[in-house]
């Protein structure tokens, strides 16, 4: 698939592009600033020369791909899905983002008593395409493309079918998706971030992970 990392020049939507482009799938690296997408485009594909990978500004990568994954901060969720709403619309949207709030992004608040994803769904209105995943992986291992994740993924959306297609997503990215129910439950994914931020700094690690048992 041709898929546009939006924020991709982070390490969240890097990591991930990276894994992906590894597994075949055609990454655009999106930014504000093409000439950004650019640069972190060019240095993923100094990991992996034969990967397919380009980077250009969000709203371009937006038109040219086939599915979209959301990866910027909670606060530049709005501004930039307003930029890249009409390319967006009819296509697979993937949010990985997670509303984390400093200075204590171990403490998870509702901002506003829905969930990112929940918000942006509102926002695209009733016809987007919206799938939540992603939220629980941490970006410090996945550039790490021999390093094996051992994680699971809790996937949430309300096409049975879209959610098919972002636990594709996972399995190329050497994850395990698992269907955790309606767009509704993704509060409990992005709440869920702020709970293994904790447990690193508890622990001093860099990727606490969860994995369901019992299926
Ligand atoms: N990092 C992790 O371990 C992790 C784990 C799970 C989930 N997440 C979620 O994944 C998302 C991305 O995480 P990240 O750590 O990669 O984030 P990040 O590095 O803070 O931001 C990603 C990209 O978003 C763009 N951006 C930053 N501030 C912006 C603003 N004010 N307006 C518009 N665009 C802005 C920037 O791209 P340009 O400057 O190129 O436009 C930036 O490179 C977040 O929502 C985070 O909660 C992260």
């Amino acid at each position: 698939m041709k898929i546009a990392i939006l924020g991709g020049t982070g390490p969240e939507g890097s990591g991930l592009g990276l894994r992906w482009a590894a597994s075949g799938h055609e990454v655009i690296i999106g930014s504000r600033l093409a000439e950004k997408g650019i640069t972190v485009a060019n240095e993923l594909k100094a990991l992996l020369p034969e990967g397919h990978i380009s980077g250009t500004d969000n709203l371009t990568a937006s038109q040219e791909a086939e599915l979209i994954v959301l990866a910027v901060p909670y606060g530049a969720q709005e501004s930039t899905m307003a930029h890249v709403r009409e390319a967006v619309i009819g296509k697979l949207l993937v949010t990985v983002v997670a509303p984390t709030q400093k200075p204590k992004a171990r403490v998870w608040r509702l901002p506003s008593g829905l969930s990112a994803a929940e918000e942006l769904q509102i926002q695209l209105g009733p016809e987007a395409r919206i799938v939540a995943a992603f939220q629980n992986i941490g970006a410090h291992q996945l550039m790490d493309l021999d390093f094996d994740l051992d994680c699971d993924v809790l996937i949430c959306g309300n096409s049975k079918q879209d959610k098919e297609i972002a636990a594709e997503l996972c399995t190329d990215a050497g994850l395990n998706g698992v269907n955790a129910g309606s767009l509704q439950n993704s509060s409990v994914l992005e709440g869920l971030t702020s709970v293994l931020i904790g447990i690193n700094i508890r622990n001093k690690v860099k990727s606490a992970g969860i994995r369901i048992t019992g299926i």
